[in-house]
């Protein structure tokens, strides 16, 4: 973890709002899960922070990509993948996406039994079960439950394999991925569970591919022991995909104090706000939190971005020392779904990303007006 001294450097050098992330901190991150995950092919899901600098540390690692979009695609090529290492993941992919996926040989993700004609000739899928269950985090974060969109009904599984074959297509295996952020291993299991019902009916299988969704916190020996244990009963090699595990403790948002004032709330007024780090509105996200600055007295404050939204707070009665304008916040855990998230609302343009590997390299640059308005007439 970036100390203080370090991360007040980089507001100073960078100015804020500023992405900074710790390489050890990534790479301890894939330590963990190859450490609890053994034998099993991670496939990083990009989508927690697709800047290619991240995502060329994963490659050289021998680590592959799970990608959602046409774009997210373009950017596993551009750092260094070939289609065994790239899955096409996606509730409605494009035809764009189905065209490119099969042009790089990559494997694809089937969510419904219509995608078996529309898939290339001849290509490799696993298909994504739907386990009809519900898992403790944010409803939207929730991706397993029975009236999600997501996933092939168990009963109608065995079918859509079977069809696969006919038409002339590899099925590789299940897939299954019940939502983000999940703290308990016992969801998994659960999910596991209702998996392993299907091996009567699907047979033997290559692959078994049991997503992400583990909240920083979550006990991953004990997901992994269970994700093994299913994979056993298909005769299944693991395959994984975390994406928020991998990057989320490495990052932390910097944020300088503008200004404070009171209303019926007490407000420390932030340059950063939901433009920046929209998970606490998105989501009811509570990002741990570290004041840079010294104070003697601590109270409760509300913390506002700049959006003129009143939904614009990125936290509620935070304990602080009395803010100080100039001051350097750091919002914590911020490495996933944070700069992949921010957008250009309020012609705000996104903040620079850096990261500390013994010393600084800018790994995006903060952009200007006129990236904002590049594609407008
Ligand atoms: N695999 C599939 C099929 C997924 O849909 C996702 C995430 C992942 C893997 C990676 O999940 P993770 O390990 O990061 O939980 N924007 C939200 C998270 C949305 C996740 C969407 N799918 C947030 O900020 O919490």
């Amino acid at each position: 973890m970036l100390n203080d001294t370090q991360l007040l450097e980089a507001a100073q050098r960078f100015s804020t709002p500023l992405y900074v992330y710790d390489a050890a901190e990534l790479d301890a991150a894939l330590a963990g899960v190859r450490a609890a995950f053994t034998d099993t092919r991670i496939f990083y899901a990009m989508k927690a922070n697709p800047n290619l600098s991240l995502l060329r540390r994963f490659r050289s690692a021998g680590v592959g990509f799970e990608c959602v979009s046409a774009g997210e695609l373009a950017r596993a090529v551009k750092a260094g993948a070939s289609g065994e290492h790239i899955l096409v993941n996606g509730p409605a992919k494009s035809d764009e996406e189905y065209a490119e996926g099969g042009r790089l040989g990559a494997t694809f993700i089937v969510d419904r039994g219509e995608e078996v004609a529309l898939l290339p000739p001849s290509s490799r899928a696993l298909v994504r079960v739907n386990p009809a269950l519900s898992v403790s985090t944010h409803d939207h974060l929730a991706t397993g439950a029975g009236s999600s969109k997501f996933g092939v009904p168990l009963s109608e599984v065995a079918a859509v394999v079977e069809a696969l074959k006919a038409a002339g297509h590899t099925a590789r295996g299940l897939h299954v991925h019940i939502g983000s952020a999940i703290r308990d291993a016992g969801d998994f299991a659960a999910a596991f569970a209702k998996l392993s019902e299907l091996r009567p009916s699907v047979g033997e299988l290559e692959v078994l591919d049991v997503g992400g969704g583990w909240s920083l916190d979550a006990d991953l020996h004990g997901i992994a022991g269970q994700a093994r244990q299913a994979a056993e009963v298909f005769g299944a090699q693991l395959w994984a995909e975390p994406g928020r595990y991998l990057v989320a403790g490495a990052g932390v948002l910097l944020s300088t104090v503008v200004g404070s004032k009171q209303t019926g709330r007490d407000f420390v007024l932030l340059d950063a706000g939901m433009t920046e780090l929209i998970r606490p509105m998105l989501y009811g996200a509570v990002q741990p939190i570290r004041a840079l600055w010294q104070g003697d007295q601590t109270k409760p404050y509300d913390l506002a971005g700049p959006a003129c939204e009143s939904g614009d707070v990125l936290a509620h009665d935070v304990p602080l020392p009395t803010p100080q304008r100039g001051g350097v916040l750091a919002l914590l855990e911020a490495g996933a779904y944070g700069a992949a998230m921010s957008s250009n609302y309020l012609s705000r343009p996104r903040p620079a990303e850096v990261l500390w590997d013994g010393s600084w390299q800018v790994i995006r640059q903060r952009e200007g007006p006129e990236a904002i308005w590049a594609a407008e007439l």
